[in-house]
């Protein structure tokens, strides 16, 4: 049995919890929370643009604790699980790594690339196996896409668009020295997904304002690649507060066009090829336990993770760091 200690417990956390029960051979031992009452497994009030599962932990075994550190240090923990704010992730995945644990640190890895390039160094020097939790490569509809575009069934790519947008989510990502703005916290989904499917761009060119944070809340970039045409992804946290949040993409292909829509309830992925347009169903239903479940795997197997690495999730903040740097610029920034 693989034995998870969780630290965090807000939205990411509950959500993990959720996954890890759902997760072959895995099982929560131990939870820490700066917040007493969280320690203690209740997760009532939280927020949450997702269903994020359960309220009330079962302590009866499971150890809970305000000290991060004390979790880390727990003999009968195999796995830390690091769902804090970002600016945590650093020093706790670090330690962590540091103790010989496996790490699973949520998105974005690091607050920044140069902290998320000393977590590599530090996975690489560990026993332990780090995953940074990019979901939206384990997000059916996302997969799905990758198969296609590796298996070249319907040509090359000519244009491909993404888009992320929310209403403004509460407490710390409001601090954009915390969170990163849009631009990082959510964002980086897409532009991680960019670098998945299509490679490192040359160059990225964006534009963007600030409304509800002092940082990037509404971002578009376009990603410049020699032999793809439009590639572009747009992220927003700051639609109205009754908006909610969606996500989307529109790829087409030479012989065929992917059209996906988070908010299509049933039918959230069409696929119009020849003429005639399908549904298609992707199994699965979402990334935090494709994610979570695929760590797992690779634990239980004794090989490192390959569908996302430390280097290539510290690439994408960087690459996001460029963005940001264009919207500043005006002027697009290479990579
Ligand atoms: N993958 C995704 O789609 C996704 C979605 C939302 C958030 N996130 C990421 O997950 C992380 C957590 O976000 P969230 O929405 O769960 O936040 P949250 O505010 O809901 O929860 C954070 C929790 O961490 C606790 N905490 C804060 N600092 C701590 C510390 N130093 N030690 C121990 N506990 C501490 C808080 O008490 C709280 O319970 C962030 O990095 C965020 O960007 C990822």
């Amino acid at each position: 049995m693989i034995r998870v200690g969780i630290i965090g417990l807000g939205m990411m956390g509950r959500c993990h919890l959720e996954g890890w029960g759902k997760a072959q051979g895995a099982e929560v031992v131990a939870v820490a929370d700066a917040d007493p009452k969280r320690a203690a497994g209740d997760l009532s009030g939280g927020w949450g643009n997702i269903d994020a599962g359960t309220e009330l932990i079962d302590m009866d075994r499971v150890t809970g604790t305000t000290d991060p550190h004390e979790l880390i240090a727990m003999a009968d923990v195999d796995v830390v699980d690091v769902c804090v704010p970002t600016p945590f992730h650093a020093e706790l995945a670090i330690a962590a790594l540091e103790a010989g644990k496996h790490v699973v640190c949520e998105k974005p890895m690091a607050r920044t690339a140069e902290d998320a390039r000393r977590i590599a160094a530090a996975a690489a020097a560990s026993p332990g196996m780090f995953m940074p939790g990019m979901c939206i490569r384990f997000w059916p509809q996302y997969k799905w896409l990758k198969d296609i575009v590796d298996s070249g069934a319907y040509g090359r790519v000519l244009g491909a668009t993404f888009k992320r947008m929310a209403s403004m989510p509460p407490g710390w990502f409001g601090d954009s020295e915390m969170s990163g703005g849009a631009a990082l916290d959510l964002h980086l989904h897409d532009t991680d997904f960019v670098q998945y499917l299509l490679g490192m761009p040359k160059a990225v060119a964006s534009c963007g304002y600030s409304k509800t944070t002092d940082g990037v809340d509404h971002i578009v970039t376009r990603y410049v690649y020699d032999d793809i045409p439009v590639v572009t992804a747009e992220g927003a946290w700051c639609m109205d507060a009754g908006y909610g949040f969606n996500m989307s993409y529109m790829v087409n292909f030479e012989n065929a066009t992917a059209d996906f829509d988070f908010s299509r309830g049933d039918e959230p992925l069409l696929l119009s090829t020849g003429g005639e347009k399908q549904v298609v169903t992707c199994e699965g239903s979402d990334g935090y336990e494709g994610e979570l479940a695929y760590f797992a795997e690779c634990i239980t197997a004794g090989t490192p993770p390959t569908i996302v690495t430390a280097e290539q999730a510290a690439e994408s903040i960087r690459i996001v760091e460029a963005e940001i740097a264009s919207i500043q610029s005006g002027a697009p920034v290479s990579l």
